[in-house]
């Protein structure tokens, strides 16, 4: 299997340039903000007025998101999910937003995070309503495009909702290309591999020419058994979807939800690692005025983080999988590699795992040096084929390295196709 996938992630990076979505956007994985895992259809501002969603809660975000580190750490978009809109188009067909929860208005709102050097991103459905039941765009694509242009909105996340799903594609791809007849540089954010799946096998040639990312697996939830869900989805399709992400156009395995109330701050760390490894988007969903420091200073982590935004634009994947151990490894520019060691063992306390035993060690031939970044930051100096390092792991935790090649190795050697699982300890 592994040769098979080598291959073809080598031949997608060649075709894949002239592949992606011509828009000039997501040249890295989007970063920024989303309500939807944490807010979701909170439209009860009389009662909650701090959590419902209304345009206070994106300007808090902004503010928040301007002042604490997060726009300088790299998240940028702050992103409405659904139930923004009223439940009525306007007089003109237009959508409109709720004009109890949004007084102002979206063009407002957008000026708003302009003003802090953000960006704004709106939520909408390929089908008759969203998932939540507000007004969707079938019929209205043109309209609905130009007025998210006239709004100044930045990322537009289409969902596909009632949808006939043999329709996906002409409504998916129609939408793309109003969204370009307005002139306006709009990332655009799909959902249609989700809703095809069920049917057939998506066709991610065209997926990747006419979206900056997309999903392709079930919602994410605040627990570690969704994020093990979305690992093992993507690593059991890995040489389907992996090919097809590079600069432009990225799989979408949703939201972080870091910060929450879910994970353990080792399963936390897992899903930032890994999400790295995976050249996702980085889009958080939680609460950022209100959030412990440890989770900021994982979201915030400039080394992850330059994993996440390498400039090689190669998603990573599952290289191992032996003894309650999975091994994700990431080629990195300039022949680097990015390691996670993810221990699958819910039981106990933490385990050693010999890094000599991941297939991508053979960038270490004749030796290089190794970076711990999670879960604590520890130059690990020079190694060997025979160095005999053992990291401990916690349970459900990630240990995340880069492993740099000393001396003129190739990049090329960490991806022959002699890959096996190898038996760890
Ligand atoms: C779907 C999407 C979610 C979210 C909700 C909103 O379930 O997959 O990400 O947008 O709809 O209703």
């Amino acid at each position: 299997m592994s040769s098979v996938v080598f291959l073809l992630a080598a031949l997608a990076t060649v075709r894949r340039a002239a592949d992606a979505l011509d828009n000039g956007l997501a040249q890295t994985p989007t970063m920024g903000w989303l309500h939807w895992e944490r807010f979701m259809c909170n439209t009860d501002c009389d009662r909650d007025p701090d959590h419902c969603i209304s345009e206070r809660l994106y300007m808090q975000m902004a503010d928040v998101m301007a002042k604490e580190g997060w726009k300088e750490a790299g998240y940028e978009y702050v992103c409405i999910d659904d139930c923004w809109p009223a439940h009525q188009r306007d007089a003109h067909g237009r959508l409109q937003a709720d004009p109890n929860r949004f007084p102002g208005g979206i063009k407002k709102l957008a000026d708003y995070v302009h003003s802090k050097g953000l960006k704004l991103g709106i939520y909408a459905d390929v089908g008759k309503s969203t998932c939540a039941g507000y007004p969707g765009s079938l019929g209205y694509y043109e309209t609905d495009a130009q007025t998210f242009a006239d709004w100044e909105v930045d990322l537009l996340k289409f969902d596909g909702c009632f949808m006939d799903w043999t329709l996906l594609g002409e409504g998916y791809i129609n939408m793309s290309r109003a969204l370009n007849r307005t002139g306006r540089s709009i990332l655009y954010s799909c959902e249609w591999p989700l809703y095809e799946w069920p049917f057939h096998q998506p066709n991610y040639t065209a997926v990747r020419e006419t979206c900056n990312h997309w999903r392709s697996f079930s919602d994410v939830y605040d627990s570690w058994s969704s994020v093990k869900s979305i690992l093992d989805w993507t690593a059991s399709h890995q040489d389907v979807i992996v090919p097809w992400a590079g600069p432009g156009g990225w799989n979408d395995p949703d939201m972080l939800v870091i910060g929450n109330f879910g994970l353990s701050h080792d399963q936390q760390e897992s899903q930032m690692a890994l999400w790295a490894i995976m050249a996702a988007p980085l889009l958080m969903s939680n609460d950022l005025r209100d959030i412990c420091p440890r989770s900021r200073a994982l979201l915030q982590n400039r080394h992850i983080i330059d994993i996440s935004q390498d400039p090689l634009g190669r998603q990573g994947y599952r290289t191992a999988k032996a003894d309650g151990f999975e091994v994700w490894e990431r080629p990195l520019s300039g022949g680097r590699l990015a390691l996670a060691v993810l221990n699958k063992q819910e039981i106990g306390g933490p385990r050693g795992f010999v890094i000599q035993a991941a297939p991508g060690w053979k960038a270490c031939s004749p030796q290089c040096n190794v970076t711990q970044l999670l879960p604590r930051y520890e130059e690990l100096g020079v190694q060997t084929p025979q160095s005999n390092t053992l990291i401990p792991v916690n349970p459900s935790g990630t240990a995340l390295l880069t492993v740099t090649p000393v001396s003129g190795d190739s990049p090329r050697g960490c991806w022959d196709s002699s890959s096996q699982p190898h038996n760890i300890l």
